[in-house]
């Protein structure tokens, strides 16, 4: 790995609720340009990193270099002005809107509103079900389409770094893989992923490296193609 293609670099990172320590210092590197995953099992600490990433959780310990720049003095919206941006677990779209007010919500930190437009566009491109349905309530949209809107929503802020806690949850297979498919698009544009997900394997197929977490700590790391032939990730992830 080399030095120079970095993005993240999370160095020994401690998050507590009150006194329970739920992520215990971890360390990781994400590669810009690839898709990474962190996985684990419900409880894990994936949703506290993310948040703690996205300035939302406090680290009590540890630093959170994005290009080369200490986030953890930053404010959430400053975190999302310098490119990182999160898809927060459970969607959180606003079901009273529609789909277009949704995705607009998104760019709501952005200084160019006049390149929204153009955002708008390649989105409807990459999601083209948002488009069919932009003038519905988003409450009236699929719990795929639901996920789908909640990414959109997310690139509207024009992120480098897209993180993502768990999208296929409550999903069914076949839309499991269109949120996959869709994220390889998405990445394939050079656009940086971190995807948390408790679907191991199918994170794990997509993902050019991978991390996986039990109890707070970091325990295999190595590209997603040596996790998912390891015995110790099959026997506790992959059913083996
Ligand atoms: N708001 C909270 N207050 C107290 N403990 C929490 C809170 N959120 C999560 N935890 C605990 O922190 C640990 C990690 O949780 P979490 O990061 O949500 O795991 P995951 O996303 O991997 O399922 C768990 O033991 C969980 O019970
Ligand atoms: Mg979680």
């Amino acid at each position: 790995m080399s030095a120079a293609s970095v993005c993240l670099r999370v160095t020994d990172l401690a998050v507590a609720y009150g006194h329970i320590e739920a992520v215990k210092g971890i360390s990781l590197e994400l590669q810009a340009g690839e898709i990474t995953a962190l996985v684990g099992a419900n409880g894990a600490g994936k949703s506290t990193t993310l948040l703690a990433l996205s300035g939302l959780l406090k680290a009590t310990r540890g630093t959170i270099e994005f290009e080369g720049e200490d986030l953890s003095r930053l404010a959430p919206n400053q975190i999302v002005q310098r490119g990182v941006v999160q898809v927060p677990e459970g969607r959180a779209i606003l079901t009273t809107l529609s789909v277009l007010e949704n995705l607009q919500l998104g760019a709501y930190s952005r200084k160019d509103p006049s390149g929204m437009a153009s955002s708008l566009e390649e989105i409807f491109h990459l999601l083209p079900r948002l488009k069919d349905r932009a003038t519905q309530f988003a409450g009236n949209l699929s719990g795929g389409e639901q996920q789908m809107l909640a990414i959109g929503r997310a690139l509207m802020a024009r992120p480098k770094l897209l993180l993502l806690d768990e999208p296929s949850m409550g999903l069914a297979p076949i839309l499991v893989q269109e949120i996959f498919r869709t994220l390889v698009a998405i990445n394939q544009g050079g656009l940086s992923v971190l995807l948390v997900e408790q679907n191991v394997r199918q994170a794990l197929k997509i993902a050019r490296h991978g991390f996986v977490i039990e109890t707070g700590r970091i325990v295999l790391a190595d590209t997603g193609a040596r996790l998912l032939a390891d015995p110790r990730v099959e026997a506790a992830y992959l059913g083996g």
